[in-house]
């Protein structure tokens, strides 16, 4: 019997087309991977990650320690999502390092920003005995914004290097930005975006490395086409593919049961896809990079 598509299966497949349009637009030195799209499911219930995993996403992002605890060891989603690729996308304390790398199907943590909790996560994958290294990405403060986390803008080279040096157990996979709340992107390029890049290229010069070695993680649903444009490897889009998130939820609960019908969303998804498509760029993502001489 016919069975109406879910509307977060819908909005998954917008999201995959938004993106692989948007990957057409990149400079063809850009052009070395496919972009990932995390998931990011924070607050919301097994049922919709299911819903989503269903329509063919695989990589999910979660912020709070025991949300992505409770939801990646309960037994209906380990049953029917065999494939499924978590990210810890949120602020991890070096002594919840362990409790992370625990759990079965970690995919990667985006967040790291210290010598400490490298080396945390590097002594906790080293005692798991696994065959290969964690992924884990830097996250760059690259609005300075003091309630932000990440490390400054000009130090990934120094922990890029601390890694290297002594975390065997780690594998660098890229730098990671939350941007500035509130950028319009038809202002422009958005200038975090410029400091991510322009951080992966000084990285890439001082470990003599391709870029396509050194993953861009940037771009959420306001944004993540123009992300895309200038170079984003790994975009995480939450309430566009799941709805608004309920904001009266305690930190680290979620939601349980079926998605709530999501029409309001998918009709800003349409209308986002339409302004983005006419939106004009002051530099196009391949003349600002040019212009920062990215080869
Ligand atoms: C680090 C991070 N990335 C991405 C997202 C997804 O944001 P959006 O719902 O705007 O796509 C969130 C949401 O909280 C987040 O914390």
């Amino acid at each position: 019997m016919f069975k109406k598509m879910s509307t977060i299966a819908q909005q998954v497949r917008q999201v995959t087309e938004r993106v692989s349009v948007a990957s057409k637009k990149r400079a063809e030195n850009l052009k070395f991977k496919d972009p990932r799209i995390v998931a990011v499911s924070k607050t919301k219930s097994i049922d919709m990650i299911i819903e989503a995993y269903d329509a063919g996403q695989r990589h999910f992002g979660e912020n709070y320690v025991n949300e992505l605890v409770e939801k990646a060891t309960d037994i209906e989603l380990q049953d029917h999502c065999d494939e499924i690729k978590w990210h810890f996308i949120g602020h991890l304390q070096s002594n919840k390092a362990s409790k992370v790398l625990g759990l079965p199907n970690l995919y990667a943590v985006e967040t790291v920003d210290s010598d400490k909790i490298a080396k945390s996560l590097n002594n906790a994958w080293e005692r798991l005995k696994k065959a290969e290294p964690l992924n884990v990405m830097i996250q760059v403060n690259t609005s300075g914004e003091s309630n932000k986390s990440g490390i400054a803008l000009g130090k990934t080279i120094e922990l890029t290097s601390f890694i290297k040096d002594n975390c065997p157990h780690l594998k660098m996979l890229g730098i990671m930005t939350i941007v500035a709340y509130n950028y319009d992107p038809n202002s422009g390029p958005n200038p975090d975006f410029l400091s991510l890049v322009k951080e992966r290229e000084a990285i890439c010069e001082a470990f003599n490395i391709p870029l396509k070695d050194i993953e861009l993680s940037m771009g959420m649903s306001s944004d993540f086409e123009q992300a895309i444009e200038m170079g984003s490897t790994n975009v995480r889009v939450g309430s566009t593919i799941f709805g608004t998130r309920d904001t009266s939820l305690k930190k680290g609960t979620f939601e349980t049961g079926h998605s709530v019908e999501l029409e309001k969303t998918v009709k800003e998804n349409k209308s986002a896809s339409t302004s983005c498509s006419q939106q004009k760029l002051t530099n196009s993502p391949e003349e600002t990079l040019k212009n920062l001489s990215i080869e």
